[in-house]
């Protein structure tokens, strides 16, 4: 095209008068201008040089082919000097087509939240929507447009490395969270400065691996996707998400990255999602692996007719997407509503406008250094500790108590309170982590001891230290042992088999326990753990996930008091790997198990508990809840009705503190066989001691439907029990109901 020609269209599309125009004939406008190369080129995206989530390809020429419009976008670029440097090489190219930069904050940026999984526990949706927030002012600060964030995946295999990514096994919380975090990434407005692009991962059931195997096969009913896996997709773009991420598993068959049926049908057709599919990284070309394409030409022709826009990492499009076209295999106006696509996202973000737009050095060191985003991490810290036991009423600790013996490979460690998809940027302090030791370290006061042993390491079986453990246990008042995963055990890639606490760990708490003192343990994890001896032996127990950048001053607040622990557990704990896959809204059978020492003819182990070792829903307060004075509106309604449920709940104890107020539904016969109990809502309420409040919950038809045979969203008339609780084994109060024609 003459280049005048070009200038003046350019010149037009992005002019003032322009800007009266849609975004979307915008579009149409710099589309009329590419060449096929440069479209293909928009669908590219490809890893820096510095930083690689994936296997890498070398490729010595990314200035040449983003100077020539071959590349739409990068991802792993950090900081605001190098989106910034890259962004220059995209505007020597003829159109001068903004690079989108995609990066994972996973949980926060600089400012390290706790892990997913974490802050799923927290059931509190406003503190997970400002941890998303403080992450995307500090990763829009340097340069990122775009988050591949959140992670909706339902999980309910602990043995499944990612479940630290997610919030945990339940769809109603999950599809909460998803909502919550996509708002909190994008902001108030699509394409304000200081939020990022969302990208909701991974379409779809990759959670679901068989054998929890990572990137393995899925094989599941219809049913099952769309009424557990699907429905926090579903709510991540009710809430506004403006991309997507297939995943890397096949489903019954069919990867998802050459699936049709999610990402045309459901996701660009039913649920009419106007933004764009990135793949998974590599996942175009693996099409070649899992057997579904020939050659990379083929793997192309899939990914690209299934509705996948952009290929990360694969060069799949690249290298075949214009011989596609030439060969008349692949329609141009296939190519067309992908590049169109991940243009209207550039122009809503305001990037033809700006391409520098986010990176700014200044707002960088003023978001990068601030103090409030420290305060929201240690919030959420804090609110994500679940306090599984506490015998005596061990914790809190006394402020006033005269020695303590920290013990254990996590108490001095920085980084691997991080956990895993933490970010390093370059020239920023990457130990701006408080160690669980400083935070002890600042909230005792001068005339607190401080004593501290490693005990032994977090692998390995040398029981060295101990001698030196027991030594410092019996100088203390109170020992507080900290043990579990090393941050690199929980993650992509890090599926296990055996998901006991490693090494001698516990046989450390052994030899603790035996000195007769007090033992407070913490349990750092990605995942549910099996921990049985810890559980059974050890009086006070406080599952710390986790926690970030404030996980030292998190945990100090709540072993005192200054937090008193509301969290509650998103996922079940097995008691051994043989109950896995274990979930609390399973079937009742035909022969549902009647005890643990009964096994005749019924659904059950004949050499284990099918009872987890601690329930969906469990977490413990210092204080106590009296749950009380059910009543509904009335016992019998119509699905155009709405039913009221209110209950009392008592602060009892001598604290004040949260609870997470669960209510759970069984519909007791369907046309289809129905979970024992769902989770439909939940409240989590602040009480001072003594005080009551009456809490109300809403039932309406959206409550009580489910996806029936032929997949459609309904209730059914009929008999629900309905169930009020402190976890989803501790129901306090229940009344039924009937829903009539
Ligand atoms: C592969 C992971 O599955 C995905 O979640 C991540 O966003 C990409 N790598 C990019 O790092």
């Amino acid at each position: 095209m003459h280049k005048i020609f070009v200038l003046f269209f350019l010149t037009f599309a992005f002019s003032v008068s322009a800007q009266k125009r849609t975004n979307s004939q915008k579009v149409d406008s710099v589309l009329k201008l590419m060449t096929l190369e440069e479209k293909v080129g928009q669908l590219n995206q490809y890893n820096d040089n510095n930083l690689a989530t994936g296997p890498v390809t070398i490729d010595n020429d990314k200035i040449g082919q983003i100077k020539s419009g071959q590349v739409g976008s990068l991802l792993n670029v950090l900081g605001s000097e190098r989106t910034r440097s890259w962004q220059n090489v995209a505007m020597q190219s003829r159109l001068k087509i903004p690079l989108l930069f995609g990066q994972d904050v996973v949980h926060g940026y600089k400012t390290t939240f706790p892990i997913p999984l974490a802050e799923a526990a927290s059931w509190d949706l406003d503190a997970i929507q400002l941890a998303a927030r403080v992450a995307a002012v500090e990763a829009s600060a340097s340069g990122i447009h775009w988050t591949f964030a959140p992670m909706v995946d339902i999980a309910r295999d602990p043995r499944w490395g990612r479940v630290m990514e997610g919030a945990g096994e339940d769809t109603y919380l999950g599809s909460l969270i998803a909502g919550a975090r996509v708002k909190g990434f994008q902001g108030a407005h699509f394409g304000d400065t200081n939020a990022v692009m969302a990208c909701v991962k991974h379409f779809a059931a990759y959670g679901a691996a068989v054998g929890a195997r990572d990137y393995n096969s899925v094989d599941m009913s219809d049913r099952q996707l769309w009424e557990i896996y699907l429905p926090p997709f579903k709510a991540a773009l009710d809430a506004g998400a403006a991309s997507f991420m297939n995943s890397f598993n096949d489903i019954n068959g069919v990867p998802a990255t050459g699936n049709s049926y999610l990402q045309r049908t459901i996701l660009k057709g039913k649920w009419g999602f106007k933004g764009f599919v990135v793949s998974d990284w590599g996942s175009i070309n693996e099409l070649v692996n899992h057997g579904f394409a020939k050659n990379d030409y083929e793997a192309a022709f899939s990914a690209i007719t299934a509705g996948s826009d952009m290929d990360m990492e694969s060069r799949s499009y690249k290298n075949n997407l214009e011989q596609l076209v030439k060969d008349k295999k692949v329609p141009v106006a296939l190519i067309d509503d992908a590049v169109r696509r991940i243009l209207l996202k550039k122009f809503e973000l305001g990037l033809f406008d700006n391409p520098y737009k986010f990176s700014n050095v200044e707002r960088e060191k003023l978001a990068l250094n601030n103090a409030s985003h420290t305060a929201a991490a240690r919030s959420m810290a804090a609110k994500s500790i679940v306090l599984l036991k506490n015998e005596n009423n061990l914790l809190p600790l006394s402020k006033q108590l005269k020695t303590i013996a920290f013990i254990g490979p996590l108490v001095k460690p920085l980084k691997q309170n991080k956990g895993f998809w933490d970010i390093e940027i370059p020239g920023v302090d990457s130990n701006f982590i408080v160690s669980q030791w400083e935070g002890l370290q600042n909230k005792v006061g001068a005339t607190t001891n401080l004593l501290f042993a490693q005990g032994c390491e977090i692998e390995g079986d040398s029981k060295a230290g101990f001698a030196e453990a027991i030594n410092i246990a019996l100088q203390a008042d109170v020992v507080i042992l900290s043990i579990g995963e090393r941050r690199d055990m929980s993650g992509e890639a890090k599926s296990k088999a055996n998901i006991t606490i490693p090494g001698v760990q516990e046989d450390l708490l052994k030899a603790l326990l035996a000195t007769g003192k007090p033992v407070v343990v913490l349990v750092n994890a990605g995942r549910p753990l099996v921990f049985n001896y810890t559980a059974d032996n050890a009086p006070a127990i406080l599952y710390t996930w986790w926690l970030g950048s404030e996980a030292g001053n998190a945990i100090a607040d709540v072993l005192f008091g200054d937090y008193n622990p509301a969290a509650k557990l998103p996922m079940t704990f097995p008691v051994s790997v043989g109950q896995i896959p274990i979930y609390y809204n399973h079937f009742n059978t035909g022969r549902p198990a009647v005890s643990d020492t009964n096994h005749i003819y019924n659904s059950s182990y004949i050499d284990l508990s099918i009872h987890p070792k601690f329930p969906f829903g469990f977490g413990l307060s210092y204080t106590s809840f009296e749950y009380s004075d059910l009543k509904l509106s009335k016992h019998q309604f119509t699905k155009k009705e709405t039913l009221e449920v209110s209950v009392t709940i008592t602060n009892t104890g001598k604290y004040a503190g949260e609870e997470v107020v669960q209510l759970y539904l069984r519909d007791k016969v369907g046309s289809l066989v129905l979970p024992v109990k769902s989770l439909k809502d939940f409240k989590k309420v602040f009480l001072n001691v003594g005080e009551s409040k009456k809490i109300k919950f809403l039932i309406n038809n959206e409550k009580l439907s489910f996806y029936n045979a032929k997949l459609v969203w309904d209730s059914e008339p009929g008999d629900f029990d309905i169930m009020i609780g402190a976890s989803s084994a501790d129901i306090r109060l229940k009344d039924s109901f009937e829903l009539i024609k």
